[in-house]
C-alpha cells in the first residue's frame, strides 16, 4: 500500500501533531508524515518531530514584508515535499484566497470548537460565556472564508458548571487528538473528497 504523504503545518506546542504521527507509525496506517513546517522557530513541536526523525522546515513570517510574499514561499516550501494532504495543526495564521484555492481539497485544518458555533479565538471562554451545555472540536477542509470549510469530523464534550477555559480545553485536546488522526484516515484512504 502507498501510503498518502502528509504535511503538518504549526505553530506551537505541536500536541496535534504528536497524536497523528503515533497513529501513522502503525503498521495499517494508511498515510506517513513526511514534513512538519512551522512558522514559529521556537514552536515546541518542532522538538517532537526532531526527535521522531521527521523532517523540519522554518518559514518565519517575521522576515516577510508581505502575507502574499510568506504564503508564495511555503506553497514552494510545500510543494517540494510532494504532499497528498496538508494538515493545519495549530498554525495559527490567517492564509491569503491564492494559497488556499492553491491547496483546496488537499487543505485541511482543526479547530476548537463546533463549528458554525465560535469560528475564531477563545472559543473554550466564550462557549462557556455563552452558557451552551455542548463544546467540541471539528476537523474541516480549509476554503477561503475562515472557519467556514465543509467539515470532515466532529466530536462533542459536555460543558460543566464548573469549566474553566482551561479544564474544557483539556476536555477538548483529548478528543482533538482522536479526530484528527481519524479525519486523515478517512481522506488518505479516500472515503471522502472534497466538493465545492
Ligand atoms: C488546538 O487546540 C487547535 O484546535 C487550535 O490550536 C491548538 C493547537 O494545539 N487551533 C486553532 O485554534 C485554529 N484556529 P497543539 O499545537 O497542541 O496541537
Amino acid at each position: 500500500m502507498l501510503k498518502k504523504r502528509v504535511i503538518i503545518l504549526i505553530s506551537g506546542r505541536g500536541s496535534n501533531l504528536q497524536a497523528i504521527v503515533n497513529d501513522s507509525r502503525n503498521k495499517n496506517c494508511p498515510y506517513q508524515v513526511v514534513a512538519v513546517i512551522s512558522n514559529n522557530p521556537l514552536a515546541e513541536g518542532l522538538e517532537f518531530a526532531a526527535n521522531n526523525d521527521i523532517i523540519t522546515a522554518i518559514l518565519n513570517h517575521k522576515q516577510f514584508s508581505s502575507r502574499e510574499a510568506f504564503d508564495q514561499e511555503l506553497a514552494k516550501l510545500i510543494d517540494g515535499f510532494q504532499p497528498d494532504i496538508i494538515a493545519l495543526a495549530g498554525f495559527m495564521r490567517i492564509l491569503t484566497n491564492d494559497f488556499v484555492e492553491y491547496f483546496k481539497g488537499r487543505l485541511i485544518n482543526i479547530h476548537p470548537s463546533l463549528l458554525p458555533n465560535f469560528a475564531g479565538l477563545h472559543t473554550h471562554q466564550r462557549a462557556i460565556e455563552a452558557g451552551v451545555s455542548e463544546h467540541g472540536a471539528t476537523v474541516h477542509f480549509v476554503i477561503t472564508e475562515v472557519d467556514a470549510g465543509q467539515i470532515i469530523l466532529q466530536a462533542k464534550v459536555p460543558v460543566l458548571k464548573t469549566d474553566t477555559p482551561e479544564i474544557l480545553g483539556a476536555r477538548v485536546l483529548e478528543e482533538e487528538h482522536r479526530i484528527y488522526p481519524q479525519a486523515l484516515c478517512l481522506l488518505a484512504e479516500n472515503k471522502i473528497r472534497f466538493e465545492n
